[in-house]
Parts: C-alpha cells; sequence; structure tokens
C-alpha cells in the first residue's frame, strides 16, 4: 500500500497526445529516478510513441527526438494499460483532450468534460492508497470540484483510496514544447493541499527556479489558463485588425509593430499580423471564457471576448475574398499553390488552421490546389479538406455530365507543383518558404502570376524588378 509521502517514484499520465507526450518525455528526462508510464487508449498512438523509428513519432516538435531518445525504456513508458499503471502511480496527471461541445447545453461553446470525467472514474475505480491527481488539460475554472466528487463517489473503498486535486496547467506553445517545458517562464501549482503541492513543486525544482513556481488556489489556477489563452489570442486579433488598416492607408504592419512592441509596456511577443490564429486551444479557450461569463450573468464580458474571435474568421475570409479579387474575380480552372498546411510552423498539428478555411472558400470558388506542406501529409490534409471534392449532391445530379470538378493534391515538391500555377498562397510561417528561389519559380508560373504572402515571409523589396505580383499582409 502506498502512503502519503511527499517523494514521488511512479507517475501515470492519462493522455498521450500533443501535451503528455511531450511534457512527460521532459519530466521523465530531468527526473531519471522517476518512472513516468504515459498511457492512452489510442493504440495507434501508443504504437507511435513506442515507434523505433523516431521519425515516425506521433507529435513532431523540435529536440523531441532526442529527449525521447534519452528517456523512452529507461524511465519513460507508453502504454495502453490504463487500468495497471493507475492503480501503480503515486501521481497522475489527467492530459485528455477537452474540446468544444457539439451538441447539448453549450454547444459550440463549452467545453465537453466527458474525457475528464471518465477519466476521474477510471482513477476512482483503479487507484490505490493515496494518489495525488493532477489537471494538466486545460478546463474551465471549478472543475476540480466535479473530479473530487466523483473521486470521493466509492463509499465502499473510502478508507483505502485517498485523494488530493491540484491544478497545473500547460502553457507550452507546439514548435517549440520541449524550450517551453525545459525553461518554462513559469509554471503554475493550483491546489489547497500543502502536502502535495509540496511533491509536484520539488518535481518541477529539479530544472525549475523556485521563484517561477508560482503556488495559487485551484480557482485561479484552473482560471489563469484560459485567460492566458485568451490575452494572447487578442493580441493576435488586435493585429491583424490593424493589418486592415495599414493596407488601406499605406502603414506598413510590420513597422507598426516594431514600433508599438518597443514599448516595455506593450511587449514585442504576439505582434505578428497573419492569416489568423489557429491550433487546437485559442478558439476553444475563448470560447469556454465566452460560455463561462453568459453562465454567469456577464454578458458584456462575453461579448468582449467574442469579438477575438469574430476578427480571426473576419481574417480568414478577408484573405480568401482579396486572392478571388486579385485574380479576376474568379478562380475557375486556376491552380493555386498553397504553402503551409500546419497552423503554424515546426509543428505537424493541423487542428483549427486557418490553411483549412482558405483553402476550402479557395476549392468552393473552383480553384485547383495543389497542397505543400514539410510536415503535414497527404492523410492528415484528407481528414481535414475531405477527399470527396465534389459540388453538393445536388449539383451532381443537374450537371453530372457536364461539371468539372476541381480538386486539391498533395506535393513534396514546390519546384513541380508551381509549374503553371495561377497563384502561390503561403499559409504557414516555415523557415524554409523564406529564401524560396523565386526568379526561377516565378518563370515556371502562367502569368499573370499572384504571390499572396499572409505571413509577411518574403523580402518585398528583392522581387521588385522581376515584376511579379505580390500581396503581403498590413502593406
Ligand atoms: P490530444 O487530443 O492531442 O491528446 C489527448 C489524448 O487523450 C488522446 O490521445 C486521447 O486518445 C486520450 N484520451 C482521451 N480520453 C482518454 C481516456 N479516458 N483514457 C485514456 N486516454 C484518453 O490533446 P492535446 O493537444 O494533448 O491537449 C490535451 C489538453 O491539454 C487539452 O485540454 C488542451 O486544451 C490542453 N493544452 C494543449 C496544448 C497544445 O499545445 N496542444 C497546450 C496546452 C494545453
Ligand atoms: C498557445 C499558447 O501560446 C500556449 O501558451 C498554450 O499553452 C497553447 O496555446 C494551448 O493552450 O494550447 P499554440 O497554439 O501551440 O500555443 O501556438 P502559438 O504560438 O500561441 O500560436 C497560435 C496561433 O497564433 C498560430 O496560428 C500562430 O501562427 C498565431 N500567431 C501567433 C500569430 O498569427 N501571430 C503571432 O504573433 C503569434
Amino acid at each position: 500500500m502506498k502512503t502519503n509521502k511527499s517523494k514521488i517514484s511512479t507517475i501515470c499520465c492519462i493522455g498521450a497526445g500533443y501535451v503528455g507526450g511531450p511534457t512527460m518525455a521532459v519530466l521523465a528526462d530531468k527526473c531519471p529516478d522517476i518512472k513516468v508510464y504515459v498511457v492512452d487508449k489510442n493504440k495507434e498512438r501508443i504504437n507511435a510513441w513506442n515507434n523505433s523509428n523516431l521519425e515516425k513519432l506521433p507529435v513532431y516538435e523540435p529536440k523531441l527526438k532526442d529527449v525521447i531518445k534519452r528517456a523512452r525504456d529507461r524511465n519513460l513508458f507508453f502504454s495502453e494499460n490504463v487500468k495497471k499503471y493507475i492503480g501503480l502511480a503515486d501521481m497522475i496527471f489527467l492530459s485528455v483532450n477537452t474540446p468544444t461541445k457539439v451538441k447539448g447545453i453549450g454547444s459550440g461553446q463549452a467545453s465537453d468534460l466527458k474525457w475528464i470525467e471518465a477519466c476521474a472514474r477510471d482513477v476512482a475505480k483503479w487507484a490505490n492508497g493515496h494518489t495525488i491527481i493532477v489537471e494538466k488539460s486545460t478546463i474551465p475554472v471549478r472543475t476540480a470540484e466535479t473530479i473530487k466528487i466523483i473521486l470521493e463517489s466509492d463509499q465502499v473503498n473510502k478508507s483505502k483510496k485517498t485523494f488530493a486535486v491540484l491544478s497545473n496547467p500547460e502553457f507550452l506553445a507546439e514548435g517549440s514544447a520541449v524550450n517551453d517545458l525545459e525553461n518554462p517562464d513559469r509554471v503554475l501549482i493550483g491546489g489547497d493541499d500543502d502536502h502535495s503541492i509540496k511533491s509536484l513543486s520539488e518535481i518541477y525544482n529539479r530544472w525549475v527556479h523556485r521563484e517561477k513556481i508560482i503556488k495559487t488556489n485551484l480557482w485561479s489556477s484552473e482560471l489563469s489558463k484560459l485567460i492566458a489563452n485568451a490575452f494572447l489570442a487578442q493580441r493576435v486579433s488586435s493585429i491583424n485588425s490593424i493589418s486592415a488598416l495599414c493596407e488601406k492607408t499605406g502603414a506598413d504592419i510590420n513597422q507598426v509593430s516594431d514600433a508599438i512592441g518597443s514599448d516595455t509596456r506593450i511587449g514585442s511577443k504576439f505582434l505578428k499580423a497573419g492569416p489568423g490564429f489557429g491550433g487546437s486551444c485559442f478558439k476553444k479557450d475563448i470560447l469556454n471564457l465566452v460560455y463561462l461569463c453568459n453562465h454567469f450573468g456577464l454578458p458584456e464580458v462575453a461579448n468582449y471576448w467574442d469579438n477575438v474571435i469574430s476578427i480571426n474568421n473576419w481574417q480568414q475570409k478577408r484573405i480568401s475574398q482579396i486572392i478571388v479579387n486579385k485574380l479576376f474575380g474568379t478562380l475557375t480552372d486556376k491552380k493555386i499553390v498553397i504553402l503551409g498546411f500546419s497552423f503554424k510552423a515546426d509543428t505537424n498539428d493541423t487542428r483549427e488552421s486557418p490553411a483549412i478555411y482558405i483553402a476550402k472558400d479557395l476549392l468552393e470558388e473552383g480553384a485547383n490546389l495543389i497542397i505543400h506542406d514539410p510536415k503535414v501529409n497527404q492523410k492528415q490534409i484528407e481528414l481535414e479538406l475531405g477527399n470527396d471534392l465534389n459540388c453538393s449532391s445536388k449539383d451532381k445530379n443537374i450537371f453530372e455530365e457536364t461539371k468539372k470538378q476541381n480538386y486539391w493534391k498533395f506535393s513534396n515538391n514546390i519546384e513541380n507543383a508551381i509549374e503553371n500555377a495561377d497563384a502561390v498562397v503561403i499559409i504557414t510561417n516555415w523557415s524554409e518558404y523564406k529564401n524560396l528561389n523565386w526568379n526561377k519559380l516565378y518563370e515556371k508560373m502562367r502569368k499573370p502570376a499572384w504571390i499572396f504572402d499572409t505571413r509577411s515571409l518574403i523580402n518585398i523589396k528583392e522581387f521588385k524588378d522581376i515584376g511579379i505580383n505580390i500581396w503581403q499582409i498590413g502593406t
């Protein structure tokens, strides 16, 4: 039987996704004396984490392969056996998905907590002795209350099992996850049980300075995670809204960003205009915040944050419209190359990527798309766009014989993809798109050819002489 000890020797993390995998890999790397078991009911994902070919890990992150190589099978293990490792653990991280509800009360806004609840029930059933439960997933404020109720509902075994619940939200950003985990700005621990807080902070303290470990009550910690994402997303929407004003006035968004960002009160980060924020969290976390504000009778606060999402949707639509307008109002039979499908550089994650929305708009307008991405594969793009590009079934019946179908194709060779293209749209800020040889590429395009640079990646001054048409965000 485990005792209520502060020294943790076995950790289980439920959820081997973008957070669970990298977070536990770094923890195991930094604490070789702690056994770390990452469990998931998704067999394919677990197999991928166990793949001896490190190129095939389910998550692409710079430096992750090295961490996995050092820790895996030493004190880091990936398994489908959720029951076994819950039973062995002194501390259990809940790192499962918390997406927006798609039906029922709060549909389209509230977080769906069914995966969190399922984990709490599994833990209640299979844990032994004293176990510290750590909320790693992003969840609505006061979720710990629900978790505690479920954990304490087993009256029969009450004396044999005890639990403490902590909140320890994750602030890593994809593409820099390993760096963020190894050198976090802060680690946030919320809770009311000093003993458990000490156990968790001692783990982080192996590589994070004590001053960076912030301790709060449970509710402040849960809420701070939502608010951190809301503030970051708000900056992106703010600068994107100004990018449109720059385009009308002759101001340059990059110059404006530099000018305002050098004020230390404003700061320079998260002021890069682009095609709108993507990723699995900003939108869902703000929607959740909006839901919570309405729930607590604060519609003005809810509306304020809702506008951050409205501007984001508007920015994505605005870019699609600009492309259609510049290409003479029609994309039918035109070939457009999309550079980048992940939601940002250095990740293979496509969730909520602006590329999905822009690609769908362009297909709807009749364009043929060739999509390139250094890390996203064709199968993943198929999941996002579908591979049946027929128009609606009504159109199909009427025009079956005459309708020529437009399509998207995947290519891993930019030079081939660009042959006879009418336009190139840079959507993801992959560094390899910065230094393409446009003199050479432009020759291969059908004239008049356009480049739409939604990330201000290319140096516009270099192209003045070759006569290429360039539209760049915020200029
Ligand atoms: P994800 O979808 O990549 O991974 C979640 C995993 O949990 C999946 O593999 C799923 O199979 C597994 N799972 C769900 N229910 C389970 C159960 N009952 N038992 C076993 N396994 C189960 O999600 P993610 O991107 O890792 O995000 C996880 C949480 O972390 C979310 O709340 C998210 O908001 C938060 N977060 C994400 C990021 C990020 O960069 N992705 C950063 C900070 C916080
Ligand atoms: C974000 C937060 O940065 C993390 O702290 C948080 O842990 C995470 O969400 C989460 O909770 O999931 P992430 O979405 O991985 O991380 O990546 P970001 O770097 O924040 O970028 C989000 C989106 O905003 C991307 O589409 C990015 O291209 C865009 N962005 C970001 C801009 O358009 N401009 C900027 O200046 C910054």
